[in-house]
């Protein structure tokens, strides 16, 4: 069973290779599948803005695209060129894609130098749409 701390550091690993030369905002994720697998994703930037894809969203889109469909947890880590200076929270898109494939108590979990936060899925994002 992957940690709540190894799953940060993967989060981490993988902000290393965010490509994000508009914002300089760097991001990392490290999502747990129900399988035991761990897929991680970057924040990708374009020069034209809309196509950038959220760091949350390159490890789902990874996963979902392996066959992937039931999944334990996601840690988040983020900053300014790279720089871990305060927690990371997913934005209102990438918690919609969570809750596409994501139970109420799917874990979301996030961190600064000091400390790990966690949350689920139910907390950041209450009352979602679902048809
Ligand atoms: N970003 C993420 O990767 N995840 C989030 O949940 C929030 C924002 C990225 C998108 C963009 O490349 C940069 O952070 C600044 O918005």
């Amino acid at each position: 069973m992957t940690d709540r701390i190894t799953l940060v550091k993967k989060a981490y690993e993988a902000m290393q290779y965010s490509y994000s030369p508009y914002s300089g905002f760097k991001v990392g994720a490290a999502l747990l599948c129900k399988s035991g697998k761990v897929y991680t994703g970057c924040n990708i930037e374009n020069a034209a803005f809309s196509p950038t894809n959220c760091a949350e969203r390159t490890a789902f889109f990874k996963a979902v695209s392996e066959g992937e469909k039931e999944f334990t947890a996601i840690a988040i880590v983020g900053g300014k060129n790279g720089e871990i200076t305060d927690f990371c929270y997913p934005c209102g898109v990438c918690r919609q894609v969570m809750a596409e494939f994501c139970g109420a108590d799917f874990e979301i979990i996030t961190a600064n130098q000091e400390s790990i936060k966690t949350y689920t899925l139910k907390e950041l994002l209450p009352q979602s749409f679902k048809i």
